[in-house]
């Protein structure tokens, strides 16, 4: 045990840069004070496929106010392709609807965006395609899924075994085309200056964006400068830089001495920002007549885009679920004319536990078994696939302390038996899991000054509260108060730090502050001399998986479904985590709960609707693709089992950020289910499901 002592971990401390961000002083990139800003509004191609014949600028360059207008023409010349996504106006290829292939740069955002528009494109266009179905043959599977897993797993002889069980479950499942969209969009101001590059930006890795940029500009790492202290939300789609990152940096190379400004609009966003694929999930369930799964087989179909893979881990969390001797899981790829889909919280694990979760309570009703029973009569004593010990599995006491706290017990397991006037009302619930990530290069600083401990780290503050819960770390760590601690995060002059994403930067960044810590005390002692200083990576072997770390949950819905109209209203939500040691109560419950919220927003409402003749987002507003907003969250509450997890970090905690969103989407779809007797397998589930 690294930690002094363990007084301002879990304290409910306020956001420490909560005042500034209500004050509106908080600088969000766009907002950032740069010496001569210029503005840049891109222009996006309205084909899907095929090349650009011209581009008639004549017309743009002649609005007042315009300073430059860039195609690929006229950009200055990248110097790698590695990221096909990031090889901006580089030739006249267009890979999918919606790319940049030019860029206008004025004195003002209104002229920028008028003069984008007199932009005469040609296009030669070649047939494109965006149809996304399970039954295509060219389907392929990829090398590896996201975050390295296999491909495809198989134990024993899972067809076989399927087709010998008593019981047998066989539905496919479908989760649409959803999109991230963070209150604050994706914004990114250029500055150069003779060879160096500085980018205020929003991004969960300030060094994940300032690595890629310099590779992409051939460029040494210490030229490129991110800045990012404030960020409003990314939910993994500013895990990594897209294309607008380098877009702005082209056009400030154009206009040497101005700082560009690029915010994406809410329209770009669809299809500039990643998205999370689609997917059609086959999931079959063997099991005995009392419940005990013989064999479980998921096989995914999922899209990437055809310019660059990306493969979404969604039948990983099957790998460990439930304990079977015979398994298999498969990914499959249709690869479309696109946007590139990328992380979106929890990739894998949200889709993925959707289908296996409905699953599991469509098993339980076949089996008249309580839905609860069946996951506890089905809980493996080591990780099925690796064998490995667990490090905390505590599934089986968060759906128990689930149903004690949700009132569960007494409850009819058949469905459409609580009618209340023209409303169904019904519960359900689904188990939730996250693995445990820690990962490695990052490097904390401490240096004592003036009775102060400056804790300097590149680490992402998006709106989790690291600006507060590093600074807890940091002052349990060096033995002071909070107060003490004058933290810095969100720059590339920093030390180096990993990504916040996979819920990992608190596990990887605490825990190289707690190395730093003790590193200090070592030399310093307890009553160090001003300018006294230290400094330490996230030790090795701390992403050791000797145990199967994993945190798990359980979800509780109830809901009222109108019988005449299908509309669905959550009447009531309860999330139990096993998590670990939680270092601030008050931003781990908000945490969580905006995790569920965005379950219920997958449940009934978020679908991108793609229209197949012209590979376009048809709804790609908020008027289109809704949202869930306040009026939608009626009662959502998230409490957790008290807990120390000494095998995955010295703070006892494993990370919190996307737990909450796995399995709230199968507990309300098992909800209505149990509400009404119809099984949706498709989300988002909307009125005409149920009605028809
Ligand atoms: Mo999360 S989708 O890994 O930022």
């Amino acid at each position: 045990m690294d930690l002094l002592e363990t007084r301002a971990i879990g304290a409910s401390l306020e956001r420490m840069d909560g005042r500034l961000k209500v004050m509106g002083t908080a600088p969000y990139a766009f907002e950032q004070r740069v010496d001569r800003p210029a503005y840049l509004h891109p222009v996006q191609s309205t084909i899907a496929r095929g090349r650009i014949h011209s581009i008639d600028t004549s017309a743009a360059g002649r609005v007042d106010g315009v300073i430059a207008v860039i195609t690929h023409w006229t950009a200055p010349r990248l110097a790698s392709d590695e990221s096909k996504e990031l090889w901006v106006l580089q030739s006249n290829e267009v890979h999918f609807r919606g790319q940049f292939i030019a860029a206008v740069v004025a004195e003002t955002l209104e002229v920028a965006r008028h003069a984008a528009d007199l932009l005469r494109v040609e296009y030669e266009p070649a047939a494109h395609d965006v149809g996304f179905r399970a039954g295509r043959e060219d389907l392929y599977a990829p090398k590896t899924v996201n975050a390295g897993y296999p491909t495809d797993t198989d134990q024993g002889d899972a067809e076989h075994a399927f087709n010998a069980a008593e019981v047998r479950m066989d539905e496919t499942y479908s989760t649409p085309m959803e999109h991230n969209h963070p209150m604050e969009p994706h914004s990114t101001v250029a500055v150069w200056e003779s060879e160096k590059l500085t980018l205020y930006d929003s991004t969960q890795s300030a060094h994940s964006v300032r690595n890629a940029v310099a590779k992409t500009f051939g460029l040494r790492g210490e030229q490129v400068r991110v800045i990012s202290p404030y960020v409003g939300g990314g939910f993994g789609s500013k895990g990594e830089p897209h294309a607008h990152n380098i877009l702005a940096a082209l056009a400030a190379l154009r206009v040497p001495g101005r700082a560009v400004k690029l915010a994406l609009t809410r329209q770009q966003m669809f299809t500039l920002a990643g998205h999370r694929t689609p997917t059609i999930q086959r999931f079959r369930l063997g099991a005995t007549r009392d419940g005990h799964l013989k064999a479980i087989i998921h096989e995914v179909v999922e899209q990437t885009s055809r310019f660059q893979e990306f493969a979404e881990q969604t039948a990983v969390p099957t790998r460990l679920m439930y304990a079977a001797p015979n398994r298999r899981t498969r990914h499959r790829l249709a690869a479309l004319d696109v946007p590139k889909p990328s992380w979106m919280r929890a990739p894998g694990e949200t889709p993925g536990m959707f289908a296996g979760e409905v699953a599991m309570d469509e098993l339980a009703a076949a089996c008249g078994l309580d839905p609860i029973e069946l996951r506890v009569r089905n809980e493996p004593e080591r990780d099925p696939e690796s064998g490995h010990p667990w490090g905390n599995r505590h599934l089986v006491a968060c759906l128990r302390e689930g149903a004690r706290r949700f009132g569960w017990s007494g409850r009819d397991p058949r469905p459409g038996r609580r009618p209340e006037g023209d409303w169904l009302i019904g519960s359900g619930v689904a188990s939730s899991t996250y693995p445990r990530y820690v990962l490695m290069g990052s490097r904390a600083s401490i240096r004592f000054n003036d009775g102060r401990y400056g804790v300097r780290i590149g680490a992402a503050d998006l709106g989790t509260g690291t600006w507060t819960t590093l600074t807890q770390i940091a002052a349990d760590a060096l033995g002071c108060p909070p107060e003490s601690i004058r933290l810095e995060i969100g720059d590339t002059d920093l030390p180096n730090a990993t990504v916040a994403g996979g819920s990992s930067g608190m596990s990887s960044w605490g825990w190289a502050i707690v190395a730093a810590a003790r590193e200090f005390r070592r030399r310093h002692g307890s009553r160090p001399p001003s300018g006294a200083e230290a400094s330490a990576e996230t030790p090795e072997g701390a992403d050791d998986e000797t145990f199967a770390q994993h945190s798990f949950g359980a979800q509780f819905a109830e809901v009222r479904v109108n019988a005449q109209t299908g509309e669905v209203r959550l009447a009531r939500m309860l999330g139990v985590f096993s998590v670990g040691r939680i270092i601030n109560p008050r931003l781990a419950r908000s945490q969580l709960i905006g995790g569920m919220t965005m379950g219920l927003s997958m449940a009934l409402h978020e679908e991108a609707v793609m229209d197949e003749r012209l590979g376009h987002i048809v709804n790609h507003d908020f008027v289109g693709y809704h949202i869930a907003t306040n009026a939608d969250v009626i009662d959502l509450d998230a409490v957790w089992l008290e807990e120390v997890d000494d095998r995955s970090t010295p703070m006892g905690s494993r990370g919190i950020g996307e737990i909450g969103i796995v399995g709230a989407a199968a507990a309300i779809a098992n909800a209505v289910y149990h509400a009404t007797g119809r099984r949706v397998r498709q989300l988002p589930i909307t009125p005409d499901k149920l009605v028809t």
